[in-house]
């Protein structure tokens, strides 16, 4: 039996990769280790929590004592990391929360595996995003060798975390390998973020923030192909490496609000264009991103990953998954959500 500690696991990726984890490799034993921030929910993992090669540890990564006592009561195999604050607009008003998370957490951890990993049979996996690479204009799209040019306080965390991972790689021959993927959509989505965020609003007829004109653009994958890519590179990726993972699924905000508005008609039987109604422009995030795309030829070409689901498919099932889960929906949206809300969008 492996032990293979995934962290952040109780959030929207890591609940998709610890599940996948735990139904697929009965082999490993799944240690999710997750301090449940606002965005981590046990509740995103009731249907695995009895399976007995799953197991919940409550953590903060950058709890020094706490990560190494973890690490050295158990042979752990490999990390594959993915606890952070995630939130560009969080990281534009508290900055701190993310050095903290993103870049001390994360060397903890480093040294921790460093310490009592499995560094020769194992490895540390780094999940990141495509936004460490700045933003496009309108042509062209980010490969892994694109100049790493972050603009954001989040991004700049996660910019400053894998250059510590490569360091640990180039330092101390730390087995690892990093992945930057662009924007994921699916089920368990904190609604702070677009696309659940504007389900939620839609259901409750309420404004939908869109910043600036709307036309910024992001590239879209299904989060199940975010984590089968994951797995993908996990077992086959080569240490060192930095694989780009994309959805080849450009749209601009406008566009899939709208699309969002359309589909949204249709299931809760409202009048064609009654959603759309609701779009209201409000003033643009600082600093913010025009436009990312990725290149994900390496991932394809080296390791053969694709993604599944088109995004006519994908984007279904997942309304279809907020409209089914009112009760989850409600109770991540009740309590501090209601103060984030005001203070974000309030006035703006
Ligand atoms: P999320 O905000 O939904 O979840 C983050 C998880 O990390 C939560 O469960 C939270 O409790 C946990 N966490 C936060 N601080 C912690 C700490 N100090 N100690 C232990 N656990 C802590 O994030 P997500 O959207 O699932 O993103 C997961 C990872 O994927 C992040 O590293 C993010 O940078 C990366 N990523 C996200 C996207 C995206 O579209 N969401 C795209 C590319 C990469
Ligand atoms: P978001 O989901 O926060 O992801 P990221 O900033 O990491 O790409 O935002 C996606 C896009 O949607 C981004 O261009 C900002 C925009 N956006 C809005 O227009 N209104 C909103 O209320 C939010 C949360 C985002």
């Amino acid at each position: 039996m492996k032990n293979i500690i995934i962290t952040g696991g109780a959030g929207f990726i890591g609940s998709h990769v610890v599940r996948r984890f735990v139904n697929r490799y009965t082999d490993y034993h799944i240690i999710n280790l997750d301090n449940l921030t606002y965005a981590g929910n046990l509740e995103n993992l009731r249907d695995i929590e009895g399976c007995s090669n799953y197991e919940f540890v409550k953590c903060d990564i950058t709890d020094t004592k706490a990560v190494e006592s973890l690490f050295s009561s158990k042979e752990i195999h490999s990390v594959i990391h993915l606890a952070a604050e995630s939130h560009v607009d969080r990281s534009i008003t508290n900055p701190i929360d993310f050095v903290m998370t993103n870049v001390v957490g994360t060397v903890v951890l480093l040294n921790a595996f460093k310490s009592f990993g499995n560094v020769t049979q194992g490895r540390f996996y780094h999940v990141s995003t495509d936004e460490v690479y700045g933003t496009l204009g309108d042509e062209g799209k980010f490969t892994e060798s694109t100049p790493y040019d972050p603009n954001s306080p989040y991004s700049a965390s996660k910019a400053s975390s894998d250059h510590f991972v490569r360091a640990y790689h180039e330092t101390f021959k730390m087995p690892i390998v990093i992945s930057n993927c662009s924007n994921n959509y699916g089920s368990h989505q904190f609604p702070e973020k677009l696309i659940p965020l504007m389900i939620h609003n839609i259901k409750n007829n309420k404004p939908l923030p869109v910043y600036g004109k709307g036309e910024n653009i992001r590239d879209w994958l299904w989060v199940n192909d975010h984590a089968s890519a994951i797995d993908v590179i996990f077992h086959k990726g080569k240490n060192g490496n930095t694989y780009n993972i994309g959805g080849n699924n450009e749209w601009k905000n406008i566009d899939l609000v709208n699309k969002l508005c359309e589909i949204m008609d249709r299931k809760l039987g409202r009048n064609n264009g009654e959603s759309a109604k609701l779009i209201t422009y409000v003033t643009d995030r600082a600093g913010h991103d025009f436009r990312y795309a990725i290149d994900a030829s390496k991932l394809e070409l080296e390791l053969g990953w694709s993604p599944s689901v088109a995004f006519d498919q994908g984007f279904e099932k997942t309304i279809d998954w907020y409209l089914e889960n009112n009760e989850w929906l409600d109770n991540v949206t009740s309590g501090n959500y209601q103060a984030y809300y005001q203070n974000m969008y309030t006035n703006r």
